[in-house]
């Protein structure tokens, strides 16, 4: 059974992983689908965030990484998949998640989805979070996958330069020299 991880991954952080991981023992193939969304400024181009995605997840031999537009539920029929795997985190999400699977159960009888409750360690992880708390100086290195982390230092030390930072507030880690540089600064979600 193919099972379909949408979502909008800007970045993918631990939380995310842990569903991926989980999700490709429970499922013969998980494709994780970035949606290309034109209505979000995000940080990352959808390219960034699938080459993240893809070497946060090269253990995972049956893991694909994709992006689609349009309903989830037709990327996941035009893929033939079944299932719509999502995490649930806090109490706050399952509204949410619940009104989501059941608008899409209207648009495709044949998708199911299905929800992993996220490990307690995540329940509080967003990508949201992450972007605030490097935008503001602080370590997210045990945030995101450890290929990740000096993607969203480098974007945020072209905003911010360690040399404004307080000397009192946490200091920035010096951007590591990798190639990989994302394109946009903007104003995350
Ligand atoms: O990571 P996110 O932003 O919580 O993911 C939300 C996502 C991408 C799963 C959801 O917005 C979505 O499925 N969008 C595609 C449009 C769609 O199918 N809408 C109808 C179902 S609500």
């Amino acid at each position: 059974m193919f099972a379909i991880y949408p979502g909008s991954f800007d970045p993918i952080t631990l939380g995310h992983l842990d569903v991926i991981e989980r999700g490709s023992r429970l499922f013969e193939r998980v494709i994780v689908a970035v949606l290309r969304n034109p209505n979000k400024a995000p940080l990352f181009t959808i390219a960034e965030r699938m080459e993240q995605i893809r070497r946060s997840t090269g253990h995972l031999t049956n893991v694909e990484v994709d992006s689609f537009d349009g309903l989830t539920v037709t990327y996941a029929k035009m893929r033939q998949a079944n299932v719509l795997l999502r995490g649930l985190r806090v109490l706050s999400d399952f509204e949410m998640e619940l009104q989501m699977a059941h608008t899409n159960k209207t648009l495709s009888e044949e998708v199911e989805t299905v929800f992993l409750a996220t490990s307690n360690e995540h329940s509080f992880l967003s990508s949201s979070l992450v972007k605030e708390i490097a935008k503001l100086g602080g370590r997210i290195d045990h945030l995101v996958p450890q290929p990740v982390a000096p993607d969203i230092y480098k974007c945020y030390a072209k905003i911010l330069p360690i040399s404004s930072l307080k000397q009192d507030s946490t200091p920035l880690l010096e951007p590591p020299k990798t190639e990989f540089l994302p394109g946009k600064v903007d104003e995350p979600e």
